[in-house]
């Protein structure tokens, strides 16, 4: 029986699994999540002592690989972590280094929007596509992009950082730049905007139902903004449909560029799919070639609210190809 580990580093959160391999899926045997502590000595620290519980817990006698799948800028070659902008503190961080020596096993290090993207394409809505992108849309906006067959990393690992593309001159920040595609599509990004939004309507004496007042406008969060449309709020609807216009906008880009046949994305859009999907659709059917629209499908993930768990499970198995081929 082979065990491995997996750890999914977030701006958010962090979770610690221990998963079966069976044939070609792997079946999770615990999960554990906490907030990502606030310093890369700490996420580490924790992350290792609760890897170390599990093991013990499920008296594993034997862990085969650890895969990480991290926020980027990232190294994935040499296992360092670069400088991403939702992990504050985490500057050149040599995490495959440290946990090879303390578990003297393979460890792998992946983007998480690379790693989420072979995770769809080998266990989700990616499947049996040649030339596919993976969109994260969660707490940072990355894309992972499987061209060929292959995933595409590019020359230095940087392929697929999106986020940081200028969408417009003003607009909220993401990846430290107004208007950015992480700007304007990413769970941060979506709160600031509605934060801006909500101070013109409260001072013309229309509070929208996110947000009674001033004060207030520090605890939003693109959830609540996301249950206010939903509930009808016409401010947070208006929220959305400027979001799905950016992301539209970005998505035809991509689909001029690429001309993919699949375009998976994650979490707040399957959540929004509602909402983000006519305006989404509208704008790449106005903006990007039709011929390219065709054969194009936009999806949200096949692995839901698991994506994350995946994507660490596929490094732990590129870990252990790592190890095979030494
Ligand atoms: C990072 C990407 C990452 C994305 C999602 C962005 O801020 O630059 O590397 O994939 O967030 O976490
Ligand atoms: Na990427």
């Amino acid at each position: 029986m082979t065990i491995v580990a997996g750890l999914d580093i977030g701006g958010t959160k962090c979770a610690v699994l221990l998963g079966r391999v069976e044939g070609d899926g792997i079946e999770t045997v615990e999960r554990v999540q906490f907030p990502t502590p606030d310093t890369p000595e700490k996420a580490i620290k924790k992350m290792t002592d609760t890897l170390d519980d599990l093991i013990k817990t499920h008296q594993i006698s034997e862990l085969a690989s650890i895969g990480i799948s991290c926020g980027g800028p990232l190294d994935s070659k040499r296992g360092v972590v670069l400088s991403p902008p939702n992990l504050p503190g985490w500057e050149h961080i040599e995490i495959v280094r440290m946990l090879e020596e303390q578990y003297r096993i393979p460890v792998a290090l992946q983007n998480d929007a690379n790693a989420g993207a072979m995770a769809e394409w080998r266990w989700g809505a990616g499947k049996g596509t040649e030339n596919m992108i993976f969109l994260t849309f969660g707490t940072g906006m990355g894309a992972g992009l499987i061209l060929n067959g292959q995933l595409y990393s590019g020359t230095n690992d940087l392929a697929g950082e999106v986020g940081h593309i200028r969408l417009a001159e003003d607009g909220p920040v993401g990846f430290g730049k107004a208007g950015s595609f992480e700007g304007f599509c990413s769970g941060g990004g979506i709160a600031r905007l509605a934060a801006q939004m909500a101070e013109v309507a409260i001072q013309q004496g229309n509070p929208p139902g996110y947000c009674e007042d001033l004060e207030s406008r520090k605890d939003i969060t693109a959830k609540k903004v996301g249950e206010a449309a939903q509930a009808g709020d016409s401010l947070a609807q208006e929220v959305f449909s400027i979001v799905g216009f950016r992301l539209g906008r970005a998505l035809s880009t991509l689909i001029d560029i690429l001309n993919p046949e699949k375009i998976v994305i994650g979490s707040i859009y399957g959540r929004q799919q509602e909402i983000l999907e006519p305006v989404v659709l509208g704008e790449i059917a106005k903006e990007a070639i039709p011929l390219s629209v065709s054969v194009c499908e936009i999806t949200p993930t096949g692995l839901g609210e698991k994506i994350g768990d995946y994507a660490s499970f596929s490094v732990a198995l590129l870990a252990l190809e790592k190890a095979q081929k030494r």
